[in-house]
């Protein structure tokens, strides 16, 4: 986790975030999604958001009525997070394809989980034993379409997600799918710009354990 922990470093240091305060418009289009198709079990559901960053999306779904447990690998990135504590957030450092809860989890959240050194389809096996019978996984990455655009995210190939891949995956391990397609998240430009408009998609799926 060399990497992150650099960048939120750096981060910290220059007093500003990697990432924007609020959630992605994909998070919250595929989580209102998922509300229409299955809404979450009554009481206090449970999530996982792995690769919780800054905690954007673990505070996305508290406001949904989760009590989350933000898992994240960068060390630091947890530390700056312990310093700042949110109800219905629990941080733990750990690695997406080793670490297991203490129970299993109504939802997990894995919302743009890339990285240089693995792509999501090597960790979803590990995440498949974090839930429930019945459980659901939400998926939100960058996907592989935005190649050939002018957008932010990862210009490896190899980091980028393909959600009827992630489906295929996903359906070995026992899912039943319940979404795999795209959302496009379109970034007006300002007013004076002649620039045309960009339009990133992010590659999701819904998927519920058999
Ligand atoms: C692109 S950031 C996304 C952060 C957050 N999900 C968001 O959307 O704001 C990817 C995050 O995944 C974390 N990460 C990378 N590899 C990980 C691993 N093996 N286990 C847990 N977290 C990891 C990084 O430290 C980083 O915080």
């Amino acid at each position: 986790m060399a990497n992150w922990d650099e960048r939120y470093a750096e981060a910290i240091r220059s007093g500003r975030r990697l990432f924007p305060a609020h959630a992605s418009l994909g998070v919250v289009a595929a989580l209102d999604m998922l509300e229409k198709l299955s809404p979450a079990p009554a009481g206090a559901p449970t999530a996982i958001d792995v690769g919780a960053g800054e905690g954007r999306h673990a505070r996305e779904l508290t406001g949904r009525g989760y009590v989350v447990t933000a898992l994240e690998g960068s060390a630091v990135a947890v530390e700056a997070a312990l310093g700042r504590p949110e109800p219905g957030i629990s941080w733990v450092a750990g690695d997406a394809g080793h670490w297991r809860p203490a129970a299993a989890v109504d939802l997990v959240l894995a919302a743009y989980l890339h990285s240089p050194d693995f792509h999501v389809s090597s960790v979803l096996g590990n995440m498949t034993t974090w839930l429930r019978s019945g459980g659901q996984l939400v998926l939100v990455g960058h996907a592989v379409r935005n190649l050939t655009r002018n957008v932010p995210g990862p210009k490896n190939p190899a980091m980028l997600w393909e959600p009827t891949q992630l489906a295929g995956e996903l359906a070995r391990l026992g899912y039943r799918i319940d979404f795999a397609g795209h959302i496009d998240r379109v970034k007006v430009r300002p007013k004076r710009s002649r620039a045309r408009q960009d339009v990133s998609s992010d590659a999701v799926v819904l998927a519920t354990l058999r």
